[in-house]
């Protein structure tokens, strides 16, 4: 009986089709193979990383997990019922998968951070966003109005910070001296989003 069950581990792991060609969210085909897309774990587990550990085991012990470009085996838990396959997807579970651990289930491209489309006519190549435009300052304005998408930015309906961090430090809204800078950097985080941001310069 081990030994039956031992060699369908085997078998899932050295089919073809990695990730299970019957659910298929946050996977693109690359020309050979369904993998991993952008945005499918790029953003943080809502739980612990070391909770997501244990309560989405790996299919097998040196599996990989899902990340940009490859076709790591989801853990099964992350969309089914069952720890073995064939076992029909599952609403729940994915929605579970989804709120508590999606960086570890590679289904971030289902919460809704990234749930959204971009502008249909977007001023740069959404397609082109990297990771770092998402965190840089001279990107994060446009990107928010234009790629939300590709960045994660859906739920901020534009108004964003334009500096990563603003958000460790809320004090910041207050302090004697800063205007100038949260009224720019931290619009979000201070609630100025409906503020004129000072002009680049000053005097003009
Ligand atoms: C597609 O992805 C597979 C699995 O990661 C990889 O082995 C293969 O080289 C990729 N093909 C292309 C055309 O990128
Ligand atoms: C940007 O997009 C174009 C066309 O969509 C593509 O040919 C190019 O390789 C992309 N550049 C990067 C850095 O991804």
């Amino acid at each position: 009986m081990l030994f039956l069950v031992v060699l369908a581990v085997f078998g899932v792991q050295t089919a073809d089709a990695r990730i299970d060609p019957q659910y298929l969210p946050c996977a693109v085909h690359n020309g050979s193979d369904y993998v991993y897309s952008r945005t499918a774990a790029n953003c943080l587990n809502v739980m612990s990383d070391s909770y997501c550990e244990i309560a989405y085991p790996k299919p097998t012990p040196d599996e990989s997990r899902p990340a940009e470009g490859n076709d790591a085996q989801r853990s099964l838990m992350c969309y089914t019922l069952g720890d073995a396959t064939p076992a029909p997807a599952n609403a729940d579970a994915e929605s579970v998968a989804v709120a508590s651990c999606p960086k570890t289930c590679g289904l971030c491209c289902l919460t809704s951070a990234y749930k959204c489309n971009n502008r249909v006519a977007p001023r740069v190549n959404c397609a082109n966003v990297s990771k770092a435009m998402c965190l840089s300052p001279i990107w994060r304005q446009i990107l928010a109005e234009d790629c939300p998408a590709e960045c994660g930015f859906c739920d901020l309906n534009g108004c964003i910070d334009l500096v990563v961090g603003c958000e460790n430090d809320p004090m910041i809204c207050y302090t004697a001296g800063l205007e100038d800078f949260v009224n720019t950097n931290c619009r979000r985080t201070c609630n100025k989003c409906n503020v004129q941001p000072p002009c680049p310069g000053g005097g003009r």
